[in-house]
């Protein structure tokens, strides 16, 4: 896997940053502002980028963007989202004069939407993909939306912990009856690779979480195990028309799955 080419210095802060309690807006900052980082870290000299965010909610995450230091650097980011559990029609999306947000199923023909087909800088899609049935399709729509060369940055928690969210602990941790796929990151990196998104990157980041749950991970990643962590930061890149994937790639979700299982 090849490293992205942020510093050390803003490696370690991804590695060392905490999150602050259980604020989902804080959390949402955090995100905000580690994407930006990234990005500007993976396009130093792009100017006018062109963002869409998968599962963008109410838009806090772009917004929050577009306010930070990178801001001035995008010229528009749409978001896509279902309007569900946590996005009432009655909940006001965030405004920005350069956010639009798209009501749309990223999981179904996205065709009716008007999108910046194949003109895109970036693809971001934080706490999404384990929300589908068929991760399969949304990647399909990051490779078709992305220019050559453009990254998808997936914020993904490991298996581990959407196993425990979606059982929950009584008394201490509330069941996510939502989450829908749990797969190791190394299917999804398989997965992507069929649509020509190439896994670049693959970082523990502190986004959520309580004070103590991050402490420990801190602990754990300075004692012995430094790629631990509840929460990683997946980039691909969408690879260059020289090297289109292969038309006998599987991108088929759940025969990969199957292959997977030894079945
Ligand atoms: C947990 S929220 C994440 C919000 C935001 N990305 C963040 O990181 O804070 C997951 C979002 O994904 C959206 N979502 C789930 N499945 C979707 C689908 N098939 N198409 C579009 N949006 C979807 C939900 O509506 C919800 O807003």
């Amino acid at each position: 896997m090849v490293g992205i080419s942020a510093t050390a210095t803003q490696r370690r802060r991804y590695l060392d940053r905490y999150a602050d309690g259980f604020h989902i807006s804080a959390r949402r900052k955090q995100k905000a502002e580690i994407l930006a980082e990234t990005l500007a870290a993976l396009l130093p000299d792009a100017d006018a980028l062109e963002l869409v965010d998968f599962g963008c909610a109410d838009g806090a995450v772009p917004v929050l963007m577009l306010h930070g230091p990178l801001g001035a650097r995008i010229r528009r980011a749409t978001g896509i989202t279902l309007l569900d559990y946590n996005d009432l029609p009655d909940k006001p999306a965030h405004q920005h004069q350069r956010f639009l947000r798209t009501i749309g199923d990223l999981e179904g023909s996205l065709e009716h939407l008007t999108l910046p087909w194949g003109a895109c800088d970036a693809v971001t899609a934080t706490a999404f993909f384990h929300y589908c049935d068929q991760p399969d399709i949304p990647f399909a729509h990051a490779a078709k939306l992305l220019k050559p060369g453009g990254y998808l940055l997936a914020g993904m928690p490991a298996p581990w912990v959407l196993k425990l969210r979606s059982r929950g602990i009584p008394g201490v941790l509330p069941r996510n009856g939502r989450i829908r796929t749990i797969v190791p990151l190394d299917l999804y990196r398989r997965l992507a690779a069929a649509f020509g998104l190439v896994e670049v990157s693959r970082q523990a980041v502190q986004w959520a979480g309580t004070e103590w749950t991050t402490g420990l991970e801190r602990t754990l990643r300075h004692a012995h195990f430094p790629y631990f962590g509840a929460q990683h930061l997946v980039v691909y890149r969408k690879a260059g028309e020289e090297t289109a994937p292969a038309d006998t790639a599987d991108t088929d979700f759940h025969r990969l799955l199957d292959g997977l299982a030894g079945r």
